[in-house]
């Protein structure tokens, strides 16, 4: 068997992990195996280079990709997509995994539509591909999140003062969520459960009036009031509002770095899982992990769909905010 892997969309911490593990357990079966650079955009570019064990060594530590990721719109269209399929045909390959998030999936099923067999990799920071609890990248973004607050935190306390923290994720909340809840924040605004600003200076003042001597306020990026929306507000109403917040954007910080051992874990098991399925002849499924088992559930299910965090979970930051 000839299989290629490539990564695309957002990368992920834990994204090589996956990578190594498919790579290897492919050579275990004697089979070739091959990466494609730059994503979807490398594969229409036909870049694909050989992959032998010594080429995936030294890298399950190291954070990205690397096989490089791209984003690339061409790759929406069909005649792009039937492109690909002629070039991985042309390349005599069996089959293509690909590690990525809810955009990089619907292209695997647009190629697996195609009749190329492909498996796909739940593999993005955001948590909103349904198909997998918990996706590749998810657990470090966190837990750089959480860095940051717990350091916020600790100024805001010196100096009694209120601080904003807008934390990635796209349209969805997951990552705010749980590092504002993991972080103990005051506040948490969410694409999912919008808020107004005023409602959110009162909340603030309340929990100074409780005797907080600091207060945290976690920000979706995706959400309507987002830092530059808050930012704009509480500047303007300054006086009636009587205090100002500072801001803090994490942005691509909380993309990058070390994987840490949870998503080198989960990378390595989805990448190993990926070969098996492939071995035992089954394709057009995710690989992704649900009630804690690696599963593979059908791209016709995942394709254009997007999980929302467990917005229960929003109703126990508020209490625990007291
Ligand atoms: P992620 O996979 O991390 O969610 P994107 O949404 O940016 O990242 O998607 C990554 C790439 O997947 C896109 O740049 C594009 O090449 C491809 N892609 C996204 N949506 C589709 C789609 N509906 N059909 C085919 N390919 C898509
Ligand atoms: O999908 C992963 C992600 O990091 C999102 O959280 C974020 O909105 C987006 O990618 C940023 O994309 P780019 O790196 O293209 O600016």
């Amino acid at each position: 068997m000839r299989i290629a892997v490539l990564t695309s969309g957002g990368d992920a911490p834990g994204m090589n992990a996956a990578v190594r593990a498919a790579v290897r357990s492919g050579i275990a079966k004697s089979w070739e195996m091959f990466g494609i650079r730059h994503g979807y955009m490398g594969l229409l570019e036909g870049n694909l280079v050989p992959l032998r064990s010594r080429d995936v060594s030294n890298i399950i530590q190291r954070g990205g990709t690397f096989l490089g990721s791209r984003r690339c719109e061409e790759f929406k269209t069909e005649p792009a997509q039937l492109q690909a399929v002629r070039i991985l045909r042309e390349h005599a390959l069996d089959a293509l995994i690909v590690i990525g998030g809810d955009g990089s999936q619907a292209g695997s099923y647009a190629l697996s539509q195609k009749g190329f067999p492909v498996v796909g990799i739940a593999s993005t920071i955001d948590n909103d591909l349904v198909g997998s609890e918990i996706t590749i990248g998810v657990d470090t973004a966190l837990n750089v999140a959480l860095e940051a607050i717990d350091r916020l935190k600790t100024t805001a306390a010196s100096h009694e003062r209120a601080f904003l923290v807008e934390v990635m994720g796209r349209d969805c909340g997951y990552l705010t969520l749980m590092s504002g809840i993991a972080g103990g924040a005051e506040c948490i605004v969410l694409p999912e459960a919008e808020t107004d600003p005023d409602t959110l200076a009162r909340d603030l003042c309340a929990a100074y009036m409780r005797g907080k001597s600091h207060a945290i306020v976690v920000v979706a990026e995706g959400a309507k009031l987002n830092a530059d929306a808050l930012a704009r507000h509480f500047k303007e109403h300054r006086d009636r509002i009587g205090f100002e917040l500072r801001v803090t954007k994490l942005g691509h910080v909380q993309r990058g770095g070390t994987p840490g051992a949870f998503d080198r874990l989960l990378g390595t098991r989805f990448g190993a899982a990926a070969i098996e399925h492939i071995a035992a002849g089954k394709h057009g499924d995710l690989i992704g992990l649900i009630r804690d088992e690696v599963a593979a559930t059908p791209l016709a299910s995942v394709a254009g769909k997007k999980k929302s965090p467990d917005l229960r979970l929003v109703k126990l930051a508020q209490i625990l905010a007291e």
